[in-house]
């Protein structure tokens, strides 16, 4: 049975009081969650104990979307994954293509991170993506191969514990989704990429795709055979929006 997962990246959105609206919102309108569709929100920092708090045993994951890989010390702004997890979260975004690109960081520091989340018991979701750029020189498997190498570095069978999220940077928050065909060619060279440098064990990491999705375009990507599910931003704010995509996944397991 294929296996899926929903995660609402909020970014730099929503203060202590939206984030248990919104949490109470999505609740309200789903009691009913599949186990083959895991669902999953990262609020802020700052917001996610209030979020633990708000959600307590409701079956909605909480993660953060980022973390410094030392347990503790003079890092002053960091945040170390004991704080993470003591805020009840189970999953941690890294590499996102903002990260990367506004804050510097490395596919090496991205994999610092994840041996830092693997060592800690917590489920990383690394993200890669080409730029536009990238894309029309044709460099897309090219790129996507090189962040996979690099930053999936030395983990070797615990590729099943992780989650890789496809995201295009040329699609994140632009209106502008990957077509259904473009994530197709993608997530097949992926899992074979996957596959090629770790073996059949890859075949249960998921995959998600991330960039403009919306509860209108999801059913044309959740059918899609390597497709595991989305990293949403910008519908993920809504409700009602993030609802109907969890729902679009549920027909698919
Ligand atoms: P949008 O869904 O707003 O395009 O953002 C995608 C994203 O960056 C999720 O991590």
């Amino acid at each position: 049975m294929k296996q899926f997962l929903i995660a609402g990246n909020w970014k730099m959105n929503t203060d202590i009081n939206s984030t248990s609206d919104l949490l109470e919102s999505i609740w309200n309108l789903k009691k009913n969650y599949s186990n083959s569709v895991q669902v999953l929100v990262c609020p802020p920092f700052t917001n996610l104990s209030q979020a633990n708090k708000t959600l307590q045993d409701k079956p909605i994951h909480l993660g953060a979307q980022n973390c410094y890989w030392e347990p503790k010390g003079a890092f002053t702004g960091e945040i170390s994954l004991d704080m993470i997890k003591s805020c009840g979260c189970n999953y941690v975004i890294i590499g996102h293509s903002e990260r990367r690109s506004l804050f510097g960081e490395t596919n090496q520091m991205i994999n610092n991170k994840l041996h830092a989340i693997l060592s800690s018991g917590l489920i990383p979701i690394v993200c890669i993506g080409e730029t536009l750029e990238e894309r029309r020189e044709g460099r897309t498997f090219v790129v996507l191969e090189e962040q996979i190498v690099n930053s999936l570095e030395g983990i070797d069978e615990k590729i099943q514990d992780i989650v890789v999220a496809y995201e295009p940077v040329w699609a994140i928050g632009t209106g502008v989704a990957a077509t259904e065909e473009q994530v197709d060619e993608a997530h097949n060279k992926l899992r074979e990429m996957l596959n090629n440098k770790f073996g059949s064990t890859a075949n249960k990491t998921l995959i998600l795709y991330g960039g403009s999705v919306t509860s209108e375009n999801a059913d044309s990507i959740f059918k899609l055979t390597n497709v595991n599910g989305a990293l949403i931003g910008g519908a993920s704010l809504k409700a009602e929006t993030f609802v109907t995509i969890i729902n679009t996944a549920e027909k698919y397991v």
